[in-house]
């Protein structure tokens, strides 16, 4: 029978290959917040897997240092270089999906973007926001109702989106009207919203820096697949952050960060139809587009691994 102390493993406190995630680990403070522990030594626990099996050398390991370095050294306040590794690696739309898991019928979120603006101007239904004229002419409409279909009034509903040159407005200040493409809209009595804009095309997301060079050394395009993002919010329901994207893009299947869901795709008619270009205020031929937008109510995101 072994004796009550000699049951308990020696565990060395010290260094070994074999052992190195969980010697680390050991020294984790039983004080610690939980939460944090548990993060940091999942963390540590893949970290040393990961090292494990790919066995860098010293020059490749201080190449990955060298990466993280640059990326942080490339964030300012305008650019968040980490965001976006985390977007081409699919961290972000895996974290939105962990935090979004809404009923069947309800509109799935997709990534927010770095081009989101705050207090964009608000607009009447039926206003267009494209400003500076370019673009194939496209005219939105649906209804914001709930998963039994009865329609939310007064949903916000921002909208924004690249020119036809490919670049938002806070990408081009001074070249693009202000504001260019984007605005705010409120459903109303019927949840229903119309507005005009032009059809979105597809552009890259910012490659000039080491997320752009990782992307080209792996062999992948930056390119995102043409969309228009909106967000709809109404009191006592889950705020959708999401797009939709045009059926026809080459890039739906090679988004560079993953954001297209099959939901997401809309159907775009051209309409070659002068009077009924006229009845809407556009030029004929333009693009029509239906797109319902189901709202569920607010509820706590469950977590699915403890
Ligand atoms: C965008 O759709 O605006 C976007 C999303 C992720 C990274 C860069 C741009
Ligand atoms: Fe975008």
């Amino acid at each position: 029978m072994p004796s009550a102390t000699s049951a308990v493993p020696f565990a060395s406190p010290y260094f070994d290959e074999a052992r190195s995630a969980e010697v680390v680990n050991a020294r984790m403070s039983e004080n610690a917040d939980a939460r944090l522990s548990q993060v940091m030594s999942v963390l540590v626990k893949h970290l040393h897997a990961a090292v494990k099996e790919v066995e860098p050398t010293h020059e490749e390991w201080f190449t990955a240092i060298r990466f993280l370095t640059e990326t942080g050294q490339m964030c300012t306040d305008w650019r968040q270089e980490y965001i976006l590794l985390s977007d081409v690696l699919g961290v972000s739309m895996l974290v939105d999906a962990i935090n979004h898991r809404r009923p069947s019928g309800a509109t799935p979120n997709t990534i927010l973007g770095p081009f989101y603006v705050a207090n964009a101007p608000e607009y009447p239904n039926g206003a267009n926001i494209c400003l500076d004229g370019k673009g194939e002419p496209m005219v939105v409409e649906g209804r914001v109702t709930d998963i039994e279909g009865n329609p939310i009034p007064d949903a916000k509903l921002e909208v924004w989106q690249t020119n036809d040159d490919g670049f938002y407005d806070v990408q081009q200040k001074g070249i693009q009207p202000d504001s260019n493409l984007r605005g705010v809209f409120t459903s109303d009595a019927e949840g229903r919203y119309w507005f005009k804009s032009v059809k979105p095309r597809h552009y890259p997301i910012p490659s000039d820096g080491p997320v752009g060079k990782l992307l080209a050394a792996i062999g992948r395009h930056p390119n995102r697949a043409a969309h228009l993002h909106f967000i709809v919010t109404a009191p006592g329901f889950d705020p959708v952050i999401t797009h939709i994207f045009t059926p026809d893009c080459p890039y739906l299947p090679e988004d560079a960060v993953f954001g297209v869901k099959r939901e997401l795709i809309a159907e775009f008619n051209k309409i070659d139809d002068p009077e009924a270009g006229e009845r809407v205020g556009v030029l004929s031929p333009f693009w029509s587009v239906s797109w319902d937008v189901t709202l569920a109510t607010s509820a706590k995101p469950t977590r699915a691994i403890p």
